[in-house]
Formats: C-alpha cells, structure tokens, sequence
C-alpha cells in the first residue's frame, strides 16, 4: 500500500511538519535529578532520523516526586532541554514539550501536593489512579482543592516553562487536557464542584486553561503554537460524552487559541482498559473522527494504531489528520522510514505487552526492543574477531542471539527441535487478545529467511552435534520444562498440561479445574471458557497473575470476573483423583478447610523450570552463553534482552 497521505506534509500553527507522523509524549523517566540526559538525546535522535514528523516529549512543569521525569520549572534545565531540540531538529522532525501536569504541583516552595479543582475522588478512596510523579503512599492521597492563589501561580507557572521551551528552540507546547490530569478535572463538571468563577458553566470550567494559554502567550509570544491532548469521552459514570467534547469542549478550546487537538480515550478512572491487548487496532479513531467533523484545527488520532497501513486510509477519508504512534515508536523507531520504503516486512512490532507501561515509574524499557533507551550505551558494531556461532533452540531468545551475532558479521548456525522455530510463542499467542504476539513470531521468521544465519529445523541438537561442527561458542537458548508439584496423582489420566491444551495436542471435558492462577492458568481459564467450558482456577497464592504488568492483569481479571471464571486464591492443592482435586483452602475467617472440586479435566499451569541440560553438558568445554528460559524461566522480554546481549557479547 502506498502511503501518500502519511508521507503528506502538514502545517499546524504556523510550522510545517513534514509528515503526518507524531511521537506520543510518553514519561520515559531518563532524566537524572530533573535534568535532561544524553540518554534522551540519542533516544529522540533515533526517532526524529527514524522519520516521525512530529515529536512530543513528556515534561513536567513543575517539580515531581522524584528527578527522572525532565523539568522545566528553572532556567538552569534550559541547556539540557535545547540539546535534545537542536538534535531533533538536525534530522528535520519538529518538537513539541508536553505539560503533564498529572495530579499534583509543589506551590511557593513547598512540598508537593495532590490538588485539583474541588477534591472529588472518583475512585471513593484516597489515591490517584495512576502515579506517574505523584507523592508516592507516604503523602496525602487526596486532592486538596486548589485556592484562587494556586491557580494564579499554576498558571504563571505554565508560562514561564513554556518560556523555558521557546528559549531551548522547541516548535511547540501541549498542554495536558486528557485522562483525568489535573487541568481534565477542572473541565469536567464531574470533578470541578467550584462555585467560584473556575466552576460552573464550561467556559468558568475552562477558565484555568484560558487563563494557562494567555499566559503562555504573553510570555513565549503569541505566534507559539500550543497543543493539546484530551480524551474524546471521559468513560466516567457522569463523565462528558464525545457529543459534548466534539460540539462544546473543542470549539471553545479553539477560541482559546489551541493550535491542534489530540484525541484519546478515557480518563484513568474510566472503565476502557485504552492501551491494554483488548484494545483492537484503530479502534479509538472514532473518537478523533467524531471531533475532526466538528474541529476547525488539526485533529490527531491513534491509540494501538501502529501499522500506519491502518492510518493511511483514515488520513485519505479526512477522518484525521495526523497519526499518533507511542509505543510501536519504542520497539521500532524506524518504523516510518521503513513503511515508507514500503518494507513493512522488516517493522519489529509492538507486541503490547504492556511492559513499558509497567515501568513508567523508572526508566521506561521496551520488551521486543531492548535498545529502546539504552542506545547511548548499546550501538551495533560489527564484531572485531569473526566467529563460528552456533545457537540452540529457535524461541524468542535464540532467534535474537542469531539475528544479533549474523548483523554483526558472525557466521551462526540456528538449531531447532521443531520443524519451525518460535518455540513457547505458538502457543503464548492463542489465548485471547494474544495474537500481537504472532506479530513477533512472524517478524521473527520473516528476519532469519532474510540474513544469513544457517537454520536447521527439525533437528534436537545434541552435545555430539555440537562437537562435531566445532563452533568457537555456543548460544544455548533451549527454553524451559513444565515443573511438575509433588502432588499425589498427578500422572493420572485426566492430567494434562496447559501448553498441550493450547497447542490442540490434548482435548478437555467441560469441567475443568486449572491448577496454577499465573499468566498462563489465567489466560487459560479465559480460552476455556471462550469454548464453553466451565473453568476453576486454584491458586495457592493470595492474587493471581501476578507475574503479568498491572494493564493486562486488571483488563484480563475484569473479563475473567465478566465470563464468570471461578477463582479460588490461598488453594494449596493436595491430591487429584479421578473425580477432581482436593486441597486445602487457607481461610482468614475460619482457619485452613479442606475442600474439593469436582472436575473432568484438570490442567496443570504450574510454572516451569530450565531446560538446561545441554548447557550444563557443555559448560567448561566451550564457550557457552546460556540465556532465556533455559537460564531462568520468566517471559519474552528477558529472552529477548538475554538474546540482544549474547549477540553483542559474542
Ligand atoms: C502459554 C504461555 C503463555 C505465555 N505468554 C507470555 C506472554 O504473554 N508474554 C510473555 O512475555 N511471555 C509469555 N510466556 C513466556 C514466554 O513464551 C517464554 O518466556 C519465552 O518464549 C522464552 O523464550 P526462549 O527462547 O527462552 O524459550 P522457548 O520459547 O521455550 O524456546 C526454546 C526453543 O528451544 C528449542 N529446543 C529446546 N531444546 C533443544 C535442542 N536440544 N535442540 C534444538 N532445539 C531445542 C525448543 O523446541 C524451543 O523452540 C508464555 C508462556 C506460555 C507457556
Ligand atoms: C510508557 C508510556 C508513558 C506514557 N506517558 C504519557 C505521558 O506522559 N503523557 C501522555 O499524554 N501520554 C502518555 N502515554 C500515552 C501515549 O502518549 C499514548 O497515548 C498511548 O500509549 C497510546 O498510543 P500507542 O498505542 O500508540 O502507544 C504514555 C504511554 C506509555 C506507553
Ligand atoms: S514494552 Fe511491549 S507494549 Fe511497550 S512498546 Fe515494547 S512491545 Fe510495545
């Protein structure tokens, strides 16, 4: 597909930006004590050369929780905000500095505090839906309303950061308006109780952003073109509707002098899990589209839209006019230049696993990119002295040790049991709202075809096939076993294994009790239930898929709650028969109780262990690398990293 409109130029605000391509601002948390770091530089500098348009990056205004979030609430952060600028603009993208302004500002020199327009808690109890930068437990957890002072001094602080910005030679300021932040709760009628003249009517409610963007104006003048982010439809229970936000909420943000709108969905309190796996592609455009009908400015749209084939024909129908990429920008910056060059092949995809959410809080990673912040440290270089590599096992690790070592200029040899190589993705990417994973495999398969790494499939590799092609080290990247519990009859018959369940290797009844509540017990029950089955979760823990980031653990959880999974947690089961499972439930109330549950099929999901034994078998008579689950069983994140890293020790 031919990608015209993403590659059109557009003019907002008086800039010309050359494509319809614009970074999300994302809280990275690579500063250091507030300031910017060469970290952010080479970060962004793979981005802007990477070809997006348009960059937005997340700053903070005033002082936060803790320095890894860049501030801008002193002349003395100007320095390391420009160098970030001039980089980005040396490969001809425009920049933009996002306020978020999250929940909290620290006024006249004081601590920081949890402030808002009238104290109104929509999670009923003390505490922010989500942290970034906000006083950590330690501190008051409810907003405190802000005074008509606070206001005053919260809008001058504005200004002069945005001062800040103009003078380190960014294009642009965005001012948060989206989620539930700070400025989003004064707009909306459901958080802002005020009686003063910041509430009531609309106009009063957006009078703090009025007075905000006057104020930027004044002191960055007033050609500087403000932005802003804002969610379509608050998803709340009284929340503003798309309605009100396309007809009423935009319209007046464009009298106030907003360049351009962002169009997202929910606040943090809302119900819509926006950037979880659920979250079908392009499904959020119709919130921009709805405001786009509406909207005498640009209007931007996206969420979960990372293939810009998705975006192409949105731009083409007028639906949008510019395509928001976050997290697919992380795994791959080159994504635009790629999809230009039409090479959609060679576009190493989000997988949306959340875990850069996950890490919001410290400096952000990406699961499928683990260059994605680290490219100070980490350039590929080709390797000084040649090797001969062989690397066992074709899962997510041995495929990015061998891609790696290959680009580097390694002669390797891949050596896979199955007949093709993806190892646990297969069947990682069955359950529901899992087939991004696929989107790797694929790509994975796609990039071994295309380098020069010999692949061998089909073929367990033993110590002898080792020795016989005499490598100077070996890659051992065999995966990991299930790890059987002790428990009396678990070779019964009815027994089977949850990756056998998936894989279609073994059939289930319709009473099915899963033994193990982690990630792959949960997901499971999800499937199960999905075909029909009636399914039971034991979990001898007291929570369940823990191992999962917090995004996709409450999304998977509610639809487990919705499809009614049956969920027992402090379950230590004790025996299986040929009618079902006893165990002892540890209760708070009346102290441990035996119980059973009967079941046709019982599933075992409970962990695994290293499949370690050639690595140990080779250990001391070559060079071994040993990495992913056959180091130590966890997820496609570290097998990644421990491929990324092998590849560039070797
Ligand atoms: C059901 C399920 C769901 C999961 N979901 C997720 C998820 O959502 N997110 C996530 O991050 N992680 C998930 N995981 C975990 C993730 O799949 C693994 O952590 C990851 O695949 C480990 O990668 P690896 O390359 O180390 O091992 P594997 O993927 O297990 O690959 C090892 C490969 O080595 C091959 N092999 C073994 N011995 C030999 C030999 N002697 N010779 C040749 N080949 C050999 C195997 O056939 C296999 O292909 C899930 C796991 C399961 C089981
Ligand atoms: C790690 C991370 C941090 C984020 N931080 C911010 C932020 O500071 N400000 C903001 O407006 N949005 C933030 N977002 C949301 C993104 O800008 C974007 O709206 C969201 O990720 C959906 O787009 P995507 O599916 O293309 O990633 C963040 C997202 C991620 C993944
Ligand atoms: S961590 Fe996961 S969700 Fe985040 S950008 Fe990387 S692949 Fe996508």
């Amino acid at each position: 597909m031919e990608l015209k409109h993403v590659f059109s130029p557009i003019k907002i605000g008086g800039m010309e930006i050359k494509n319809r391509i614009r970074m999300s601002p994302m809280a990275l948390g690579y500063a250091e004590d507030g300031r910017s770091t060469e970290r952010y530089a080479r970060f962004f500098e793979e981005r802007a050369k990477g070809g997006a348009g348009l960059i937005d990056w997340a700053l903070w205004p005033y002082r936060t929780e803790h320095g890894y979030f860049p501030w801008v609430f002193d002349d003395k952060f100007i320095p390391g905000l420009k160098k970030v600028v001039d980089v980005v603009h040396a490969h001809g993208a425009k920049i933009v500095g996002q306020f978020g302004t999250g929940y909290a500002w620290a006024f006249r020199g004081g601590p920081l505090e949890i402030v808002g327009p009238s104290g109104v808690n929509l999670l009923k109890r003390p505490s922010t839906p989500f942290r970034v930068g906000t006083p950590t437990a330690r501190h008051m957890l409810q907003e405190r309303p802000m005074t008509v002072e606070d206001i005053h001094e919260m809008v001058e602080g504005y200004g002069h950061a945005t001062r800040r910005l103009k003078e380190a030679g960014f294009d642009g300021v965005e001012l948060m308006l989206a989620a539930g932040y700070t400025l989003a709760r004064f707009m909306a009628a459901e958080t802002n109780k005020r009686t003063d003249e910041y509430g009531g009517s609309l106009d009063n409610r957006l009078r703090i952003v009025r007075e905000i963007v006057e104020d930027m104006k004044k002191k960055a003048g007033k050609d500087f073109p403000v932005f802003t982010k804002i969610s379509g439809a608050q998803f709340t229970k009284n929340g503003y509707s798309l309605e009100e936000c396309a007809e009423e909420i935009v319209p007046m943000l464009e009298d106030i002098g907003i360049c351009c709108v962002d169009v997202v969905v929910g606040w943090h309190e809302g119900p819509e899990f926006g950037l979880s796996n659920s979250a079908r592609p392009g499904q959020y455009l119709y919130l921009a589209e709805a405001v786009k009908k509406k909207a005498k400015i640009p209007v931007i749209g996206g969420s979960r839209t990372n293939d810009l084939r998705v975006a192409e024909p949105a731009l083409a129908e007028g639906k949008i006019d510019m395509i928001s990429l976050g997290r697919q920008l992380l795994a791959d910056p080159e994504t635009p230049n790629k999809s230009k060059a039409g090479r959609f092949e060679d576009i190493r995809p989000c997988i949306c696993c959340c875990w850069c959410l996950e890490t919001v809080d410290t400096p952000v990673i990406c699961a499928v990119n683990p260059r994605a912040g680290r490219e100070y440290k980490y350039s590929v270089e080709p390797a000084k002295n040649v090797k001969r590599v062989m690397v066992i096992g074709g899962g997510p690790a041995g495929v990015e040790a061998a891609l790696m070592a290959s680009r580097r200029g390694h002669k390797v040899d891949l050596m896979e049991r199955q007949e093709q190589v993806g190892g646990m993705i297969e069947a990682a990417s069955i359950p529901p709202f899992k087939d991004d994973l696929r989107l790797l495999l694929d790509f994975h398969r796609r990039q071994l075809k295309k380098s020069n790494v010999e692949v061998v499939q089909g073929k367990e590799a033993t110590v002898m096939d080792v020795f016989e092609r005499n490598p100077d080290a070996v890659v051992v990247a065999s995966g990991s076993r299930p790890f059987l519990p002790d428990i009396p009859g678990i070779t019964r018959p009815n027994v089977v294994l949850a990756v056998d369940v998936l894989t279609g290797k073994k059939e289930v009844q319709n009473e099915v009790v899963i033994i193990g509540g982690g990630l792959v017990g949960c997901e499971l029950a999800e499937y199960l239930i999905d075909k029909g089955k009636r399914v039971r979760v034991l979990e001898m823990l007291p929570r369940v898929a823990t191992d999962l980031p917090r995004v996709l653990r409450a999304d998977l959880l509610w639809r487990l709650r919705q499809k009614k999974a049956q969920i027992e947690t402090d379950f230590q089961v004790t025996r299986i028969s040929e009618y079902g499972v006893w165990g002892i439930r540890r209760s708070f109330e009346y102290g441990p109780n035996e119980a059973f549950f009967e079941a046709d099929t019982i599933v075992l999901a409970t962990g695994y262990k290293p499949e370690d034994t050639l690595a140990k078998d080779l250990e001391g008579k070559l060079p071994v690398i040993n990495i992913g689950d056959s180091a130590s069983p966890g997820n496609v994140k570290e097998a990644i990293l421990g491929g990324f890293l092998a590849g560039m020790e070797l």
